[in-house]
Order: structure tokens, then sequence, then C-alpha cells
């Protein structure tokens, strides 16, 4: 795979294997993948295909055994700390239930704040004013600042999660299973925020699912893995018009539609 200039999140040959006393787990295997500018970029593959692990390599949280992640071209292990800390703020990682990111003792209100406060983003007296614009931007109000996480719905929840991964003004969010706890009406809605998050902001998602029904409907380019190996890579349209592997396959004779295009 080589170097382009849109290329904005890479890894490159990517092995990964979880070892304890007593298993050896190989989870990526000469895994490449690239994110490019402006693309929601799906990874799909079945339970146990890698995943997760291949989201949390490019994060920066795990270090691949062999292999190279790199960012806007520099190498996430040559970085200066000063760079690994604006990576670190680049690139965002929100998941499938925002229960478990979410402190149930802050208001959401609190919780943003914090956030915004950290990176020192807006000045004490904008805080609010910050709070409430980044709720507007994932379609909540200024109401739902004074809430809990247990007083929201599962979609406000996750809308929550964007909120508080777009505080930090990032240029890549990974997102692991985002809609997959959601109510497929509820799912659609999500699915819009982060193509519009992509489309009218310049965001990049790598947007990690189980199956092809969601992928289609908003991702650009889709990567498909198996037991650790990437199967597949391509355009969508080209995925769905002519897989290359069995196993894309077999995927795309399973795919439910979400939403008549
Ligand atoms: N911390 C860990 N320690 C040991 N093995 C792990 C660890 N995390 C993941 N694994 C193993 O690595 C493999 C890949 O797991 P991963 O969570 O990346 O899969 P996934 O594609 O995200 O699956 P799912 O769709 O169920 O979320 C699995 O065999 C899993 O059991
Ligand atoms: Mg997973």
């Amino acid at each position: 795979m080589s170097t382009t200039e849109q290329d904005l999140l890479k890894g490159e040959g990517i092995d990964l294997t979880f070892r304890s006393r007593t298993t050896r787990v190989k989870a990526l295997s000469s895994v490449s993948i690239a994110l490019q500018e402006r693309e929601v970029h799906g990874v799909i593959g079945e339970s146990g295909s890698g995943k997760t692990t291949l989201g949390r390599v490019l994060l920066g949280r795990l270090a691949p055994d062999n292999g190279v992640v790199t960012f806007r071209g520099t190498k996430l292990a040559d970085m200066s700390e000063a760079s690994r800390r604006s990576f670190r703020r680049s690139v965002q990682m929100i998941f499938q239930d925002p229960y478990g990111s979410l402190n149930p003792r802050f208001t959401v209100g609190r919780t943003l704040a914090e956030v915004l406060n950290v990176h020192r983003l807006v000045p004490p007296a904008g805080e609010e004013a910050g709070v409430i614009e980044l709720l507007e931007q994932v379609g909540l109000t200024g109401d739902h600042a004074r809430r809990y996480p247990h007083e929201l719905s599962g979609g406000q929840r996750q809308r929550v999660g964007i909120a508080r991964a777009l505080a930090v003004q990032p240029s890549v969010i990974i997102a692991d299973e985002p809609v997959s706890a959601l109510d497929v009406s509820v799912q659609v809605q999500i699915l819009d925020l982060i193509r519009a998050l992509c489309d009218d902001r310049g965001i990049s998602f790598l947007f990690i699912a189980h199956d092809l029904a969601v992928v289609r409907e908003i991702c650009d380019r889709v990567t498909i893995m198996k037991k650790g190996e990437v199967v597949e890579a391509g355009a969508i349209a080209d995925v769905y018009r002519d897989p290359a592997h069995p196993y894309t396959r077999e995927l795309l004779a399973s795919v439910p539609v979400i939403r008549e295009r």
C-alpha cells in the first residue's frame, strides 16, 4: 500500500497477538488499512475478527508486534511528546454503549464542560455556550445539559458520546459499533448525523460494524475482515457490484435493507 496525499490515518502490516501465561490469540495478521480525508470507512467482519483490536491499534492504545501506524505521514512510534498529545486529541473513539464512557454522576453539561476545560478549548466564561454549541451540533439542545446519562434515550446518549468526541475538534473518529444497540429508526438518525459530520465538518470516520447493512448506508469505502485478516477492501459500490472474496459474497447474501434508497 503506498502513501497518498489523502491518507490520514494508516496502518500497514499490523500483527498483534494477545498473550497470557496459558494462551495466545493472534488477533491481527498483516493488516493494512488507510483512512483518507473526509471519508466514512467501514470495517466489517464477524465477532472476534479483530475489528475493535484494529481500532485500538490505530488509536495508539495498543502497540502492534509488527507494522506501523502513521498519522498524516508521521509514524506514531516516532512522534515527539507534543505530537502525541495532539494525536490523542485528533483521533477519538466512540463505543456501542456510551454508558460505559459517561460518568453516571455527572450531568451531560458537566461531562462536556470538563472536556472543554481540560483542553482549555474555551475560556471559563464561554463554557456554557460551548456546551450548548456541542449539543446543537449533534441534534440536542441546551436543555439536555441538565440531564444525567440515565435520563436519556439510547440514541440521545450516543449523541452525547459523539458530542464529547467533537469537543476536542478531532479529525478522525473511530466509531466501534455505534448503532448496534439502537432501534432501527434511531440507527438511521445516528447514521445521518455521522454522514453529516463527515460531509459538513470534514471529519473522517472509521466505522466498525457487524454487518453490511449499516455500512452500505453511509460508507464510502469498506474493509472486510475475517479471523484477523483483511480479506477485501475497496469502494463500497465496487465491493457490492463485484465482491472478490467468497466471504464477502456470503455477507452480501444476508444483508437486510435498513432504509429504501
Ligand atoms: N484483551 C484481550 N486479551 C486477550 N484476547 C483478546 C483481547 N481482546 C480481544 N481478544 C481476542 O482477539 C480477537 C479479536 O477480538 P476483537 O475484540 O478485536 O474482535 P471484534 O471483531 O471487535 O469482535 P466483536 O464483533 O465481537 O466486537 C478475539 O479472538 C478476542 O477474543
Ligand atoms: Mg468489537
